[in-house]
């Protein structure tokens, strides 16, 4: 765990505005910076830039946060990677929390394997472009596969040579421990080369650092295996690797598809062609995690498949996975013995792209095809296969996607709808009972917060029919976090924060919302202690939820949203930000102004339930008394109280 103390340091480092600038091009508008969104495609810039605020917001697709969760969304960084890469670029040293020992060494373990797999993969791509043997055997095969040297240079491609020790004698000379390379299959337990005299192709994480290799053979010998891949290792599991995708993410994201492919040199081959957000599964079938990396993405996926007509149906029914996850899935198959690899070369750049948006079919639809004209005579697998593609379609879990799926495959299949919507609510059905009881445990999802509904707030009298408990709480917090540590009155040393929770003593244990509950109980702690909480506390904040939950607060809509339409127009001109006050005086009244309906409420059924001489003078002053209190406070924030 990274200590407070340096996330702090890294926040007050990197302004959003800095850090964002890297990526985006920003001009200036008034007090923010704007430009072209880089989550969606847009023409006229809606990227709003605030460094007063230090976060950014996007009015278009509505993406917003601090540097590091820009960082997080547009490299797919975790939360602790954007930290680390800002760090590093701040030159600010991390300090972490004393880790367990056991933790410590596999993070050491892993960061010396990386180490290992880093020294190799310079060696190889030294050897392909330094040396004679690499130049003359490695490089002119991939010359003379039409690969130039900046495709080379992106996808670090290297060599390794026919002499079988020289690689482990090098590594080991250079001080790299003998079991570690060993251990990630670079080296034979009896001090061989893995590879010997092959183009080596490195494999990325998203981080860019080499986690595996596969080495391709230059001659076609029957008898070796034509790759060789790395074992898989503390750091390289194939099953959530997919080829090329740290070259093809930026590409994948600003095409909002992915292209899918099998082999490596097929993605160097549609890269270099300029179709460069294409990665590779492989040669083995997805997985879910190949799925999910993707999907982290896009939700488009376009997979080509090399024209041999014996591959085509297993690699069919190896997308439902696609499906499943929700992407949307189109296939295209090459013609008869070619690969993206030669057809690309075949057709050029404009021609294959061509050749994708015609040929291009759906996975379903293709199927559908698929079915009909190979099964035409033969009933009883057709009918097999049939069910085999009601499943896939059930597997979607759009409604209406599903819907069109069976029209068009009714029609394809020349079979009424009804049949198949049966067949698909069978298996829905199945499903859902299946999965009821094997749920995976999910990411949390932060609760999308509604805005202020004007039709339901109370401000327009009260008589909200829903209950608006959400509202207030909401409401504190949100001035909670954003003017927390302002002055309520500074003569007096009171900040707005320590107003607020003076006067919601007794209320939080009440709080509902868990995470609400979370930061108010972390809020009054830190008021018992004479602080407040400021803002980058919250943006700041390791639980991912409240960590959300503040930069949506903190993003403009949140901010003084729409008092005049609640009838708290602000009598003063000032800029929102000197507002606080009002504000959070505002925010405290509304949320007695909730705790007194409850109170009146309660007592109003406590009257119709018992006789009326049984009510108690006490009773009765009480709840004249909230009568009054709520009538001076509907004054206060120009209520109209029916
Ligand atoms: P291909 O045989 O199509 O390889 O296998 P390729 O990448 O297109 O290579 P070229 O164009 O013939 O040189 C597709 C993928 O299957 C995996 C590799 O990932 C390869 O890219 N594969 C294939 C292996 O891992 N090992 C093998 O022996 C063969
Ligand atoms: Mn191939």
């Amino acid at each position: 765990m990274i200590k407070k103390k340096t996330i702090d340091e890294i926040f007050a480092a990197a302004r959003v505005d800095d850090v964002i600038e890297d990526y985006v091009n920003l001009k200036r508008r008034g007090v923010n910076l704007i430009g072209l969104c880089p989550f969606h495609n847009e023409k006229t810039p809606s990227f709003t830039v605030s460094p007063a605020k230090n976060l950014y917001k996007c009015f278009g697709c509505g993406k917003g946060g601090s540097s590091i969760n820009f960082l997080m969304e547009h490299e797919n960084f975790t939360y602790p990677e954007a930290l680390k890469f800002l760090a590093n670029k701040y030159n600010i040293k991390i300090e972490e929390e004393v880790q367990t020992d056991e933790a410590i060494e596999e993070q050491k373990k892993r960061d010396s394997l990386l180490l290992i797999n880093g020294m190799a993969s310079e060696y190889f791509q030294q050897q392909l472009n330094d040396t004679e043997e690499g130049r003359s055997i490695g490089l002119s095969y991939l010359k003379h596969r039409g690969l130039n040297e900046r495709t080379i240079k992106t996808y670090n491609l290297g060599y390794s040579p026919r002499d079988s020790k020289h690689f482990t004698s090098y590594a080991i000379e250079k001080g790299y421990n003998k079991d570690l390379l060993v251990e990630l299959g670079l080296t034979s337990i009896n001090g061989y080369d893995f590879y010997r005299e092959r183009v080596i192709f490195p494999f990325h994480n998203l981080s860019g650092k080499v986690i595996g290799f596969g080495g391709r053979i230059l001659k076609d010998n029957a008898k070796a295996p034509k790759y060789l891949n790395s074992s898989e290792s503390e750091i390289y599991n194939k099953r959530k690797t997919l080829y090329g995708l740290y070259q093809a993410r930026q590409d994948i994201r600003k095409q909002d598809t992915c292209i899918l492919v099998e082999g490596y040199t097929d993605v160097l081959s549609l890269h270099q062609s300029e179709i460069k957000n294409v990665v590779a599964s492989s040669g083995t079938s997805l997985t879910i995690d190949q799925v999910g990396l993707i999907k982290r993405f896009t939700p488009n996926v376009i997979v080509l498949y090399d024209g041999d007509a014996a591959g085509q149906k297993a690699a069919l029914r190896g997308l439902d996975i696609f499906l499943e996850q929700g992407l949307n899935v189109t296939v295209v198959i090459l013609p008869e013995g070619h690969d993206p690899d030669s057809y690309v070369k075949e057709l050029g750049t404009s021609g294959f792209t061509d050749y994708i948006k015609e040929k291009g079919q759906d996975f379903i639809l293709r199927l559908a095809h698929h079915i009909q004209e190979n099964y035409q005579n033969d009933p009883v697998n057709k009918s097999i296969q049939i069910k085999e593609l009601v499943r896939s379609i059930s597997l979607i879990s759009d409604q209406i996607k599903r819907s069109l799926y069976v029209k068009e495959s009714a029609l394809i299949l020349k079979m009424e709808e009804r049949t198949l919507f049966r067949e698909i609510n069978r298996n829905i059905k199945s499903d859902y009972n299946k999965r009821k009881n094997q749920r995976t445990r999910e990411a949390p999802i932060p609760e999308k917060y509604v805005d202020f509904d004007p039709d339901q707030d109370h401000s327009q009298g009260i008589r909200a029919k829903v209950d608006p408990t959400q509202y207030q709480e909401r409401d504190i917090i949100r001035v909670l976090i954003s003017a927390g540590e302002q002055w309520f009155d500074e003569e007096q040393e009171i900040r707005i924060g320590n107003y607020i929770m003076a006067n919601l003593e007794g209320v939080i244990d009440y709080t509902r919302d868990e995470s609400f509950k979370l930061i108010f109980k972390e809020y009054a702690s830190a008021s018992d202690q004479g602080t407040v909480l400021d803002r980058q506390h919250w943006t700041t904040h390791e639980n991912d939820q409240i960590r959300m939950i503040a930069i949506d607060m903190l993003s403009d809509k949140y901010i003084y949203a729409d008092w005049s339409k609640r009838g708290l127009e602000l009598q003063t001109q000032k800029p929102v930000e000197e507002n606080y006050i009002k504000d959070s005086y505002q925010a405290v009244m509304r949320f007695k102004m909730k705790k007194i309906i409850e109170r009146i409420e309660e007592l109003k059924k406590l009257f119709a339930s018992e006789s009326s001489d049984s009510k108690d003078l006490i009773l009765i002053t009480a709840y004249q008394k909230l009568l009054k209190e709520r009538q001076a406070i509907a004054d206060e924030l120009n209520m109209t109280v029916i």
